[in-house]
């Protein structure tokens, strides 16, 4: 029998993988990047800056350590930095015995003028669009009829601030099916995006037509009636399918008068070069309220937001003003997430990235600075660092360091982190002169046998300023994120180095490097 009330899906603290007392020290354990306590985590989900509260909802399965059982998991957060823990907030239904209905990746957004209706006695209702999966066909409360495997666009609500959540069974799917000459794409129809659309008043909301690789523009004034308005793509995609797409203002070059917009999409697989597996790409454009359209120049090549493997599903909040765009993204690759060595949780978020635009030889370009706990550290200097290895009184498993040096005589420099004493583990985060490239090298990192492709070196083009290189790297207990310049790339990598393998180098090969720069320190633990 079909229940017909909304299906209300808080669950306690103690239910499905929420903490109680998390040590939070396990082997490869992030500290200072977000996972959750145990359990399979793919995509970041209805990403919301609300009543001065960060949400994180997240694709999670309750049941175990790989994909399944799709729900949104959820953690908030007052400052970016330290997350708290939230029941589930959208459990798979019928979990565990016989799911009927999976939650798979959507947005959300803050209903100010309640247009949906869902509001009660004034308050702000959160809406939540997501994907609807139906494993089995069956009719719904709501008196449609789906067939096995769609995938269809829903909501819910919430009305007390994201806590507790609501699917609207009266009306879901909201958008059932794509149009009539994309009938045979309703397996593959999904992850939608919405966001208010100032200047033509109505909700927008994007969705990915996954194999054909198109975005779907749909319109609407209520968040529950949707009209089909524009579709985009395929563009620069190669291979894969689109998943999660979104797209957001961004002011260039910091003028609040030349607003452009970003369209940013998971292709996977198809990767940057040397990536095998998924990656995230962008186009930056205009949007009019209906349509999206790439500029020129960002159409003639691959705009890759990360040129790492361990980078997909990019999302940024909502709630935040026009000009403030945060994005997290999944720092894992469907190549290899199920299988990395990691237990009682699987995947990692990146740290949250803020972004900007600006103009980079011609063209506009997406910048990303991480948001991490700033400390001031002494920096060292040298004048001339020595050709090979130079071992640093900086150690340990967790670090911030932000190099800058000049081209002299090497072929490369740069960073050697998470080193056994005898270096025969280790990763090289450096510059390579002649082909100005930044590049991250996890061919020795340590655990890599899980998967063919893991053990790898991953390059990101960076050219230099005068002769001069900058990069900043996150190293946490299993990852590394890797800012070149001023953000104008970043390389994010996964590594799965020995528990005893604290100990950092600066190399510089075939010669020296002049006017070096570090600060690092070691970086604490956000969890306790
Ligand atoms: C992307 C994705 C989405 C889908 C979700 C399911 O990683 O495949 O397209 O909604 O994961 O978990």
């Amino acid at each position: 029998m079909l229940p017909s009330a909304g299906y209300a899906l808080a669950l306690g603290l103690c239910a499905f993988g929420a903490v109680s007392a998390q040590s939070y020290t396990e082997l490869y354990r992030p500290q200072f990047h977000f996972t959750p306590a145990k359990n399979w985590m793919n995509d970041p989900n209805g990403l919301i800056y609300h009543n001065d509260v960060y949400h994180l909802f997240y694709q999670y399965n309750p049941g175990g350590t790989t994909w399944g059982a799709m729900s949104w998991g959820h953690a908030t957060s007052k400052d970016l930095i330290h997350w708290e823990h939230q029941p589930v907030a959208l459990l798979a239904r019928g979990f565990p015995d016989a799911i009927t209905e999976m939650f798979f990746s959507g947005t959300a957004v803050a209903d100010v003028d309640n247009t949906s209706g869902f509001g009660t006695n004034g308050s702000t209702p959160l809406v939540a669009m997501y994907t609807s999966y139906y494993p089995q066909g069956q009719e719904l409360p709501s008196g449609k009829t789906v067939a096995a495997n769609q995938q269809a666009q829903s909501i819910a609500y919430s009305l007390d601030d994201g806590m507790t959540w609501t699917t609207y069974d009266a009306g879901n799917p909201v958008i059932a099916e794509p149009p009539a000459e994309y009938a045979d794409q309703i397996l593959e129809f999904r992850d939608p995006s919405v966001f208010w659309h100032q200047e033509s008043g109505k909700w927008v909301s994007i969705v990915s037509l996954a194999k054909l690789h198109k975005l779907l523009f749909y319109t609407s004034t209520d968040l529950k009636t949707w009209k089909f308005v524009s579709e985009f793509g395929p563009a620069n995609a190669v291979g894969g399918v689109w998943e999660c797409p979104s797209i957001f203002p961004l002011p260039l070059d910091g003028d609040d008068q030349n607003l452009k917009w970003v369209a940013q999409i998971g292709l996977n697989p198809g990767g940057p070069p040397g990536v095998t597996g998924s990656g995230t790409q962008y186009f930056v454009g205009s949007f009019d309220g209906t349509s999206f359209i790439a500029d020129p120049e960002s159409l003639e090549q691959t705009n890759w937001l990360d040129y790492g493997p361990d980078f997909y599903a990019a999302l940024s909040f909502s709630g935040l003003p026009t000009d403030e765009r945060i994005d997290i993204t999944w720092m894992s690759n469907w190549q290899y997430a199920a299988a990395i060595p990691t237990d009682p949780w699987r995947s990692s978020m990146t740290v949250p990235r803020k972004l900007s635009l600006a103009t980079v030889n011609g063209i506009a370009t997406v910048l990303q600075q991480p948001i991490v706990q700033e400390q001031t550290s002494t920096p060292w200097r040298w004048s001339s660092s020595p050709a090979g290895v130079t071992k640093l009184n900086v150690t340990g498993k967790a670090l911030d360091a932000t190099l800058s040096f000049s081209k002299s005589e090497a072929t490369d420099f740069g960073l050697i982190v998470r080193a056994s004493a005898d270096m025969s583990q280790q990763t090289r985060i450096g510059y390579d002169f002649t082909t100005q490239e930044l590049f991250v090298n996890r061919t020795s990192s340590g655990e890599a046998g899980f998967d063919g492709s893991f053990s790898s070196v991953y390059y990101a083009p960076l050219a230099s300023n005068d002769g001069n290189i900058t990069f900043r790297a996150l190293v946490d207990w299993s990852s590394v994120e890797v800012f070149g310049g001023d953000g104008e790339v970043t390389l994010t990598a996964q590594i799965f180095p020995s528990d005893d393998s604290v100990d950092a180098y600066l190399f510089s090969t075939d010669g020296s490097t002049s006017g070096v720069e570090l600060r690092a320190h070691q970086v604490p633990s956000t969890w306790n």
